[in-house]
């Protein structure tokens, strides 16, 4: 029996309801999913403690039904407080440290944003910026949902939210200029700021 503690959410940031091009309605309502996320990991983590290990299979059992959802639910944490915390900039090329990285890794701003846009197109749930410990370089990672498909050992620095909850409010279809305003809207500080905290090597 695993124990565990419960999270809360975190909180929204004011800056958050000020973006440029992103709705005031549209980060509330996505708000509202990501502590629905948070709830669902504090509910699944619960049962886990009291489920039958003696049942399991993997046809069906509920500790597989579980593990396999809570993969979704930390994900969705997880995505949605990194997601969060690096808008409410004012975008523009990457700066300081994680510029430095970009421009090793990619060439050039230019280059990254071209690269993370068209996985963002690419994706139906989420485009990653991961630093990789193993490769020891920046990635631009695919994803399809909250649970798909990160890398083992890598840290996501950049974390493009492309469900439609993310912009269908603002933009309807059109994904690439919420793309955009997504880029018009990083931190570039909060970003530098988890580099100096993960040690990031330059
Ligand atoms: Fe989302």
């Amino acid at each position: 029996m695993a124990s565990f503690e419960e999270i809360a959410a975190r909180p929204l940031k004011p800056a958050l309801l000020e973006l440029d091009g992103i709705s005031r309605a549209s980060v509330e309502a996505h708000y509202r999913l990501y502590q629905g996320y948070v709830a669902k990991r504090n509910e699944i983590l619960g049962k886990l403690a009291a489920v039958d290990l003696t049942a399991a299979n993997q046809v069906f059992s509920d500790i597989r039904a579980l593990k396999v959802d809570l993969t979704f639910a930390i994900g969705g944490v997880k995505n949605h407080e990194v997601y969060f915390e690096h808008l409410g900039g004012s975008g523009g090329d990457p700066t300081g440290a994680f510029r430095a990285l970009i421009d090793r890794d990619f060439g050039s701003p230019g280059a990254w944003r071209d690269d993370l846009k068209a996985t963002g197109i690419a994706a139906r749930g989420w485009a990653w910026t991961v630093y990789d410990w193993d490769e020891r370089r920046l990635f631009n990672v695919i994803g399809d949902a909250q649970n798909t498909f990160p890398l083992w050992n890598a840290t996501p620095l950049v974390a493009l939210d492309v469900y439609e909850h993310a912009y269908f409010l603002d933009y309807q279809t059109d994904r690439a200029s919420y793309i955009d305003a997504f880029f018009a809207n990083l931190d570039w500080d909060v970003v530098n700021g988890w580099l100096e905290a993960y040690r990031v090597p330059r």
